[in-house]
């Protein structure tokens, strides 16, 4: 219903590991103080990082097409808008309008071939 809070979850599921091979990425949706949070699994060089779906520059989401946002050689996850570059490992602007500014990460578990996104501990968005 309309304006009502949602339940958190402790976790969600995001994906089975061969769903993300090295190089793709996902989005997802946590519910967290009542609310939706997107967020994004990346697969970098054979290990997940999960951040939430907001640029550091300005608190919009960062992809234009649909679980794409990593850079073509799969180096950098790329802001859509203005082109902010992190380092996939770290969620760090590596280089465009927010040097040095950090993704919220989220935390994941991975259990038998399964990633879960674990419920955040940051402000409020
Ligand atoms: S909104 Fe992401 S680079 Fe400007």
């Amino acid at each position: 219903m309309r304006g009502e809070m949602l339940r958190d979850l402790s976790e969600q599921y995001v994906a089975h590991i061969e769903e993300l091979p090295e190089g793709s990425s996902k989005k997802f949706t946590l519910i967290w103080n009542g609310q939706p949070l997107e967020g994004f699994v990346v697969n970098h060089r054979g290990s997940f990082y999960a951040y939430v779906n907001r640029c550091c520059h300005i608190p919009m989401p960062m992809d234009w097409f649909e679980n794409q946002f990593l850079s073509e050689d799969g180096r950098f996850i790329i802001c859509a808008t203005h082109g902010a570059t992190y380092d996939p490992a770290t969620g760090e602007c590596v280089a465009g309008p927010c040097p040095g500014e950090y993704l919220e990460r989220l935390p994941l578990r991975v259990m038998e071939g399964t990633i879960f996104a674990v419920c955040p501990t940051l402000t409020p968005p």
